[in-house]
């Protein structure tokens, strides 16, 4: 009976120990909420933050990691991988997309995230006119997209800022984007993210979203392109 027992925490030990082992030889990691879950509150609720991070971002991330192991992308980098997209079947689109997006919305999001840059700022006024031109342009992206998708700040090739509506879990850095670029930006408008507090009410949410902006970290990724 002892010996039996002993088999059966051993077999456990070994299962658990190949979970983990399968889990750690991802070279993709989850990475942390960057706050808590009621720090954008009021605008965006703790309930929201926590179904949006721990469910539907965990699970894109665990579906990513199984298409990575598959797709032998293990080693390469996110921005590789989308700009190769065309080539990869569907799950990698989806899942690495949700992946990807996520990860980004979580930084571009703080309960201070003081001003844009001076230098993005500049950029704004070229590209848009003003920051309320952009401001108009951007919220008609989030507000417009008809079903799931974001609404994105990217720099095209020629260190031009433009906005851009794509459906699902596409971004910018994708090949298959119709118009390339590096985001800087962007907002979930997939109705997880919002419903909970807002309802039918996406227009609310998209106003809310600048309240929470992290213009420090966005301007950061604007520095970053023009290297
Ligand atoms: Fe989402």
């Amino acid at each position: 009976m002892k010996t039996k027992k002993v088999l059966l925490f051993t077999l456990f030990l070994q299962l658990f120990m190949i979970g983990t082992r399968a889990q750690n030889t991802s070279s993709f990691t989850f990475p942390a909420l960057p706050y808590s879950y009621d720090a954008l509150e009021p605008y965006i609720d703790k309930a929201t933050m926590e179904f949006h991070y721990d469910k539907h971002f965990r699970a894109y991330y665990n579906n990513f990691i199984k298409a990575a192991e598959t797709n032998s992308l293990n080693g390469k980098s996110m921005e590789e991988i989308f700009a190769n997209m065309s080539k990869y079947p569907i799950q990698v689109r989806n899942f690495g997309g949700g992946y990807y997006n996520h990860a980004f919305f979580w930084e571009i999001m703080s309960p201070n995230g003081g001003e844009p840059s001076a230098i993005l700022l500049k950029a704004i006024n070229e590209s848009f006119g003003s920051y309320d031109a952009f401001v108009k342009e951007f919220e008609k992206a989030a507000n417009t997209l008809f079903g799931s998708g974001w609404a994105w700040l990217a720099v095209d090739d020629t260190g031009k800022l433009f906005v851009a509506q794509l459906p699902n879990q596409d971004n910018p850095l994708m090949d298959i984007a119709p118009k390339h670029g590096k985001p800087i930006l962007a907002l979930d408008v997939w109705e997880h993210a919002y419903y909970l507090k807002y309802q039918n009410k996406r227009a609310d949410y998209v106003t809310n979203f600048w309240k929470v902006v992290n213009w420090v970290k966005v301007s950061e990724f604007y520095q970053k392109t023009l290297k």
